[in-house]
């Protein structure tokens, strides 16, 4: 066995079975077409490329206006939106993928200029998230980083709301093709916001004590898997992220009542999301090993992981599966460079956000590599 055998057995994630262990995570690429923030032919090539993942979670995707928090994510609430994703979805599965759509409402990571009628945005708790700042467009056009407003507390009717919007979304992505869907309840985001301490001061049966935090997410769950299955569903957890202004306090404790309640779900899978990427302190051995007890089906770690501490991790029985972010951004081969241990692409933070298809569809595969170099030596000659 070579020593990236692990890395490479398939895996079954509830309803999809996969050839490999190697996720691409969900990136944010705020490249969807205007107006109405609909996936595009650019969007599908940039998805496509990326096809070799054993399986690709999308950009996280707003599930309703008032779920958005930054200028050019993608929707999936509208039918221009789901025939978009229709398009990105189908070119996946042409080149042999499997892709899971991440659905996602920001809470009150986002600003009245992104609002329907420039309302304030929704929270657990009428909290500001400190040192936070979203992606808009001024009204001049101008686009601009500003820092997030106040959110007004929303109302137990509201929440039913939003529990029937993931649930339509769930169904929406279905419907175009996508093989599962993820529910996003890491990295600051309203789900987050009801499970962390400091943003949810909340005094019914949605706030205080574990159960009570951590109702809505598990509400979205539920509806979810009413409409499109348990062993279609994932979720995203951050444990000790501090992005958005999270707190530590209690995260971990948190993290682990939740995944105790997926696993008696059987969802399929859990996606933990390590916080050293956006300033937070790594996980510990420990603290993976408590996760990895507590969830029994697929579990999925990402985080600054390179294909020798994924291959450890799996070997290890920690880790079923691990998802790359940046890595895979700048290489759309990234299993075939793991597997030759070839040299990476590295990738360019100034297009990350926005833009057209430098910085996205332009990072070269291996093939293409080759195919330079063998250009270059056919001149020479
Ligand atoms: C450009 C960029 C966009 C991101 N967008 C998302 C997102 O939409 N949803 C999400 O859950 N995480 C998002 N993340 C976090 C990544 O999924 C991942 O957790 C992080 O990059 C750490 O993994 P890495 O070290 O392999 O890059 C984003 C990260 C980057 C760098």
């Amino acid at each position: 066995m070579s020593s990236r055998s692990h890395l490479f057995s398939p895996l079954t994630v509830g309803a999809v079975p996969t050839p490999n262990r190697i996720w691409m995570a969900p990136l944010t690429r705020s490249r969807a077409g205007q107006p109405g923030d609909v996936p595009t032919e650019l969007n599908a090539r940039y998805y496509a490329q990326r096809a070799s993942a054993g399986l690709i979670v999308s950009e996280a995707t707003q599930i309703s206006r008032e779920g958005q928090g930054y200028a050019w994510t993608p929707g999936i609430y509208t039918d221009a939106q789901e025939a978009g994703w229709r398009r990105v979805v189908e070119a996946v599965h042409h080149a042999g993928g499997r892709i899971a759509l991440q659905l996602w409402h920001v809470g009150r990571v986002s600003h009245p200029l992104l609002q329907e009628g420039g309302q304030p945005p929704v929270g657990a708790s009428p909290i500001r998230a400190e040192k936070t700042e979203c992606f808009v467009v001024l009204p001049d056009g101008t686009p601009a980083q500003v820092p997030v407003e106040a959110p007004r507390e929303l109302s137990q009717p509201e929440i039913r709301r939003i529990v029937g919007e993931y649930a339509a979304a769930a169904l929406r992505a279905r419907r175009a093709g996508f093989d599962l869907v993820e529910i996003h309840g890491a990295n600051g985001y309203l789900l987050n916001q009801f499970l962390d301490l400091r943003a949810n001061q909340r005094r019914d049966e949605y706030g205080g004590s574990l159960p009570n935090r951590a109702r809505f997410l598990l509400e979205v769950v539920d509806a979810a898997a009413e409409a499109v299955g348990r062993e279609r569903i994932g979720v995203r957890l951050s444990p000790n992220g501090v992005f958005s202004d999270m707190s530590v306090e209690g995260s971990l404790e948190t993290s682990l009542y939740v995944a105790a309640e997926l696993d008696r779900r059987k969802i399929a899978y859990l996606h933990i999301a390590e916080p050293d990427w956006a300033g937070g302190s790594p996980l510990t051995e420990e603290e993976r090993g408590a996760l990895r007890r507590a969830f029994s089906a697929v579990l999925t770690f990402c985080g600054n992981y390179t294909a020798a501490r994924a291959e450890a991790a799996i070997a290890a029985g920690v880790a079923d599966a691990i998802a790359f972010g940046k890595l895979f951004l700048a290489n759309p081969d990234l299993p075939e460079r793991f597997r030759r241990q070839a040299p990476l692409n590295a990738p360019d933070p100034s297009t990350f956000y926005g833009g057209g298809e430098k910085g996205y569809t332009d990072y070269p595969s291996l093939d293409a590599v080759g195919r330079e170099a063998q250009r270059g030596a056919n001149i020479r000659k």
